[in-house]
């Protein structure tokens, strides 16, 4: 799913920046670009950082984050 329309940023690209070792939003930023546009991605983003980074504390993928957030 496309989170920032203005750079073409999906919920894929924010779990690979994760996996990736995005330690935080700022550097997410940095790396994607996401919402630094328009800003109308900001909190869904956010959100979606947070939830991966979580995710891949817990050991969790793509798949099984994606599932508990559309309750799958
Ligand atoms: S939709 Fe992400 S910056 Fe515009």
């Amino acid at each position: 799913m496309i989170i920032c329309i203005c750079h073409r940023i999906s919920d894929r690209d924010i779990a690979r920046a994760v996996r990736e070792g995005c330690a935080s939003f700022d550097q997410l930023q940095d790396d994607t670009r996401v919402a630094t546009a328009c800003g109308a991605c900001h909190d869904c983003a956010h959100q979606r950082f947070h939830e991966q980074s979580a995710a891949g504390h817990r050991g969790e993928g793509l798949a099984a984050s994606a599932a508990r957030t559309s309750g799958a």
